[in-house]
């Protein structure tokens, strides 16, 4: 009894079996079919390899025909492997004295940074700005915002300076997908020494931070993002699109905050998009220095409000480091310099602090 009772379940277990695999088989075809239907749909339009994602962040409307002007700019200025460094120049910052004739100096007066000015392309935002630009650098484009004006300074999270942040992110984005790597830097940022001997060599986003926790990995770093370096590839043009198409989420937030909301969203888990956060050891600012002048690469007039006081501060900082640059090779290693800055950046930041609480890019 036992044994038949056996070979009965033995049998049903059987036919169970045969019947979810003819129905596994099934459901594989249907999914292996609607897969191929997917991505033969998807391929015709869009030349990504995630077309699950598509419908979310691409429009497809706007899938740019590229200014042939800006790709032969980004191609004069390009590096061997596709890289250029881009800043963005409004005419405020433009201005004879001002931060973007100490940005320039900042290449000359670098170690082996000098060389690095032939890879740098300007975005102008308004014909002012352009115009400077051309009488002081080789490499300028003006970036076509109609009816936008962005000549003065463009204040602190007013809707003109909101709209010029998110229009940066956008350009950025068409550069990569353009298929051009790039160091983005904000203007305000001194390049004291080249900054590619630094960076790490397996990542698709890296970025500077305000504040650095001390691991380059961990996500809760406070990323600035007035300098970072991508790579152009499908998961950082992805990246891109979903942090511009992010915007709409957070309709009061600029680019750097709405990145401090997605940087954990696991949509840039799932395309595996390596982030590393930059040391403020090498990647410094007013807001947490490099120490040793002997690692400094960057160092950012940020934690400072108002240009004249950027001005005023990075104009000492060069000073500093002009001093420990005219040292020999042994005296600065020996040299325990430090930075007579910051100054004003440092009351007006405080001052900044104490009054309404200022939520934006530091
Ligand atoms: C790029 O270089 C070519 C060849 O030197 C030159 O003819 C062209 O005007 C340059 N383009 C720009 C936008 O600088
Ligand atoms: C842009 O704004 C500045 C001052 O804010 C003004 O002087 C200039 O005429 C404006 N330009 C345009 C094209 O509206």
């Amino acid at each position: 009894m036992k044994d038949t009772f056996a070979g009965v379940a033995v049998d049903t277990a059987a036919a169970g079996s045969h019947l979810f695999v003819r129905r596994a088989m099934q459901v594989t075809m249907m999914l292996v079919g609607f897969g191929v239907l997917w991505l033969f749909l998807c391929n015709t339009t869009s030349p990504f390899g995630f077309p699950t994602f598509s419908h979310y962040f691409i429009d497809e409307s706007s899938k740019a025909d590229y200014d042939p002007k800006l790709d032969s700019v980004l191609g004069n200025a390009s590096m061997k492997d596709k890289t250029v460094i881009i800043t963005t120049l409004n005419d405020a910052w433009a201005e004879p004295g001002s931060i973007f004739e100490l940005f320039l100096e900042s290449f000359r007066l670098g170690k082996d940074t000098h060389k690095l000015l032939n890879h740098l392309v300007v975005i102008t935002w308004d014909q002012k700005a352009h115009s400077r630009c051309l009488a002081l650098h080789k490499y300028c484009y003006q970036l076509e915002t109609k009816g936008d004006n962005f000549t003065s300074e463009a204040f602190f999270m007013t809707p003109d300076y909101l709209h010029m942040m998110w229009r940066r992110i956008e350009f950025l984005g068409s550069v990569l997908d353009m298929g051009y790597n790039f160091v983005f830097t904000d203007t305000d940022i001194m390049w004291l020494r080249n900054p590619f001997k630094r960076f790490f060599k397996d990542a698709d986003f890296q970025i500077a931070c305000d504040f650095f926790k001390g691991n380059s990995y961990d996500l809760n770093n406070m990323p600035n993002g007035g300098f970072n370096y991508v790579k152009s590839n499908k998961r950082t043009i992805w990246f891109y699109k979903f942090w511009f198409s992010s915007r709409n989420s957070y309709p009061k937030l600029h680019d750097q905050d709405v990145l401090n909301k997605i940087k954990k969203h696991p949509f840039i888990s799932d395309i595996k998009l390596k982030i590393r956060f930059l040391s403020t050891g090498s990647f410094g600012g007013f807001c947490e220095p490099s120490k040793d002048f002997n690692k400094v690469s960057t160092m950012h007039a940020n934690c400072c409000i108002g240009l004249n006081n950027k001005v005023n501060d990075l104009k000492i900082l060069l000073e500093d480091w002009k001093k420990y640059m005219a040292l020999s090779e042994n005296e600065r290693e020996q040299s325990h310099a430090s930075w007579s800055v910051p100054q004003k950046c440092r009351t007006s930041f405080q001052r900044a602090q104490k009054g309404k609480k200022n939520k934006g890019r530091l």
